[in-house]
């Protein structure tokens, strides 16, 4: 399995150090427009290699896509991050040009590749992708809902005083800080629901909190956060290197699924050695339902900025 991982900033550089460290992938590719920068990350990592003991060879490349070629997976995690008060839409201007432009160059060393979108706004980077790339839905992939899903499963321990792997939960919805759908009525402690634990108001401030979950950060440490992204990222390359049929809420085109079509959006998926290999249909309670369509109604405005921003 052979991974590019377009942008080698913060998230770019975590999410191919928790790859080497899975040790299931036999090559990272780190590419950046900064002269030296992905070399010199790749190197930095190359030399955990003994101490942490894996075998993936990790490379860097300036801006040069021919080291590329022949990937399984690419991650695009470039373009600007977010500054304390900003919105993820408030990038689309100059991301949506940088993915565009690394999507073709992708694509045109490694036709076969599998496209995992980090850049924000996540959902509609993603549907950008769709657009201009023609490639069938399985092997476009927006990450936002294992991250968000991770935050989630963090408020949760912590209202419930327990550890995270006790509890479960998934955030549906777009990856923004008014589209977040925290499925908080289907969250579990060990099968038990969590309502049985926490008082409504509590339940509430979790998913309030889980909603903020990147802007706390991103006001905490003054950019966007990396660890749990590069984690949520290396899960999901993961799952499809190693055909784990894993499901993690992630974004995918819609053509009908849960009543919405011509975007992409935050649902259940099943990842496989084919990418994007099924998209889940659970059932919604009817609150849950009106939350997910007016979280699509916020992604189909920041889609519809996607014209002039090309
Ligand atoms: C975050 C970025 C990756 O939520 O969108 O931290």
């Amino acid at each position: 399995m052979k991974v590019t991982v377009v942008g080698a900033g913060a998230v770019g550089a975590s999410c191919a150090e928790y790859i080497a460290m899975k040790n299931f992938a036999s090559e990272v590719v780190l590419v950046d427009i900064k002269e030296g920068f992905a070399e010199g990350k790749a190197m930095d990592l190359m030399q955990t290699a003994s101490l942490n003991g894996f075998d993936t060879k990790i490379t860097g490349a300036t801006n040069d896509y021919a080291p590329t070629a022949g990937s399984d997976v690419a991650v695009i995690t470039s373009g600007i991050p977010r500054k304390p008060g900003m919105t993820r839409e408030e990038l689309i201007g100059i991301n949506a040009g940088i993915v565009k432009d690394v999507t073709s160059k992708l694509l045109a060393n490694s036709p076969n590749v599998i496209i995992i979108v980090v850049s924000n706004p996540m959902d509609t980077m993603t549907y950008l992708v769709h657009k201009t790339s023609g490639l069938p839905k399985n092997r476009i992939i927006g990450m936002g809902g294992a991250l968000d899903s991770a935050r989630f499963k963090y408020r949760l321990s912590e209202a419930l005083e327990c550890p995270a792997s006790d509890v479960e939960g998934m955030v549906i919805g777009g990856h923004s800080d008014t589209g977040m759908v925290p499925l908080i009525h289907k969250a579990v402690r060990n099968s038990v629901p969590v309502s049985e634990f926490l008082s409504a108001d509590r339940m509430q401030q979790v998913v309030e909190d889980t909603k903020v979950g990147g802007a706390t950060l991103t006001k905490l440490l003054g950019t966007s956060a990396w660890y749990a992204p590069g984690a949520a990222v290396s899960s999901l390359v993961h799952a499809i290197a190693c055909d784990q049929k894993k499901m993690f809420p992630c974004s995918a085109l819609l053509e009908g699924e849960f009543g919405l079509n011509d975007l992409c959006i935050g649902v259940p998926c099943v990842l496989g050695k084919d990418g994007l290999e099924r998209i889940v249909e659970i059932e919604l309670n009817d609150d849950e339902k009106a939350k997910l369509a007016a979280s699509a109604e916020g992604v189909k405005k920041t889609n519809g900025l996607l014209d002039s921003a090309l």
